[in-house]
């Protein structure tokens, strides 16, 4: 397939044509005659002393950075309590998502719980119903794993129509930190589980309490009761002082403020798995129990938020691609809305259960471009199109979206959110 490609990818010679184009570029009109003053002048941060080492205890980005924040959609929730908000990725690069800008998804808002009055209780079908400490937890073996978790609405408001214009939007429920916990295996086999026990139902201190069941193979597979991201404690919105980490599964069983675990023979069936977090099918039934999130990738630059702000020559396509089911294998991508593909580079190893960075160079010509990446898995599967997904799931489902997205990146180099049939 990509044998077949004619697309104008950028080889070495041609890249440095174009970065000296580039140069000269800068240089033309009154550059060119008059000497460039940032180059030529002492400036004014080079005159006087910088700020102390205890001008900032804790380092927030540099104003010049403000825009790279979450967003939120204000018609999609009722308030801000029960709500979102997104993730900039359109404005990141590398894969590690930083918990500042992390989206946030509550049912009941973010509570404030101390290490202190925090308590996590195991019990039902075991030998020794348990209730562990913040300082218990530090006990025991620690692993660390960096995993995306996904909400499964993201990209949940594109089913009928090409309709939120930002990649942080269509595609920003999603994250990607290094965790460091405890296995739930862990503290699972400490409370010793019953032969009976063949789930687990966990929920949170918060007044959703988020209550979700998990199948005992997963529980006792990877899943991670995390205290720690990406180094640092959780912050408040994540779930501090801990939370559950079940790689590659819905967001939505990511329990934070993570109070109770119960051994049961059964799903509990609670109303977050069955009025919510199940997907309408085109015939107009419903499927319950898509716990694991499909392959799926996105353009993250150019797209909508990231227009090109330079003219032809050489550019950089960049954007993510993960898949719960393990690694990601390959990324295409397409700027001819999917007619021929190129084999996209992923910047380093991928990871299980976690975001891949794909690059594609190329010597842009300048002419319009209908963009797309297609992410493929270890297991082989191939993100579906928007066709294909809807031929299953109809036009009224809400969750588990993983369909290939289009921008439509015009001669001036601005994009917009389409789809292509
Ligand atoms: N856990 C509790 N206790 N309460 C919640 O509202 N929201 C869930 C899940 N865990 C939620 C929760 C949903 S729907 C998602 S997508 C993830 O947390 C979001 O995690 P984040 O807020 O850290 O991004
Ligand atoms: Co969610």
């Amino acid at each position: 397939m990509t044998s077949s490609f004619k697309g104008p990818k950028a080889s070495r010679r041609q890249f440095l044509a174009g970065a000296a184009a580039i140069g000269a570029g800068a240089a033309t009109g009154a550059r060119a005659q008059s000497p460039d003053p940032l180059i030529t002048e002492v400036q004014e941060w080079a005159q006087g002393l910088g700020e102390g080492v205890d001008a900032t205890p804790y380092g927030m980005p540099i104003r010049f950075e403000t825009d790279v924040v979450r967003r939120n959609v204000p018609w999609l929730t009722a308030d801000p309590i029960s709500s979102i908000n997104f993730t900039p990725i359109h404005a990141l690069d590398g894969t590690i998502t930083p918990q500042g800008c992390a989206f946030e998804r509550h049912h009941s808002g973010a509570i404030e719980l101390s290490k202190d009055d925090y308590r996590l209780m195991i019990n039902g079908l075991v030998d020794r119903p348990l209730v562990f400490t913040y300082a218990d937890l530090e006990r025991f073996p620690r692993e660390q794993h960096v995993y995306f978790c996904e909400c499964a609405a993201n990209t949940g408001m594109e089913w009928a129509g090409a309709q939120l214009n930002g990649a942080q939007f269509t595609h920003g429920m999603i994250h990607n930190m290094e965790y460091t916990g405890v296995p739930l295996r862990t503290l699972l086999n400490e409370a010793g589980i019953q032969t009976e026990g063949k789930w687990v139902y966990v929920e949170g201190a918060d007044a959703s309490s988020n209550g979700r069941s998990i199948p005992m193979e997963k529980a006792l597979d990877d899943v991670l009761v995390a205290f720690k991201a990406n180094g640092e404690a959780l912050r408040k919105e994540h779930g501090y002082p801990v939370r559950l980490v079940v790689p590659g599964w819905e967001g939505n069983m990511w329990v934070k403020w993570l109070r109770r675990i119960e051994v049961t023979t059964q799903a509990v069936e609670s109303r977050e798995e069955t009025s919510k977090y199940t997907d309408t099918l085109a015939d107009g039934t419903s499927r319950k129990w898509t716990w694991v999130m499909d392959a799926k990738s996105v353009v993250t630059s150019p797209s909508p938020q990231s227009p090109i702000t330079h003219g032809p020559g050489p550019l950089v396509i960049t954007g993510l691609a993960w898949s719960g089911h393990g690694k990601i294998k390959r990324v295409d991508v397409s700027i001819d809305g999917g007619k021929t593909w190129e084999q996209a580079r992923l910047a380093s190893e991928p990871g299980d259960k976690a975001l891949s960075r794909f690059y594609l160079d190329i010597n842009w010509d300048g002419s319009e471009m209908l963009l797309q990446s297609r992410a493929m898995d270890e297991t082989g599967y191939v993100q579906p199109t928007k066709a294909q997904l809807r031929d299953v799931r109809g036009l009224n489902s809400v969750y588990h979206n993983n369909c290939i997205q289009t921008w439509h990146v015009k001669t001036n180099g601005e994009a917009e959110n389409v789809e292509v049939s």
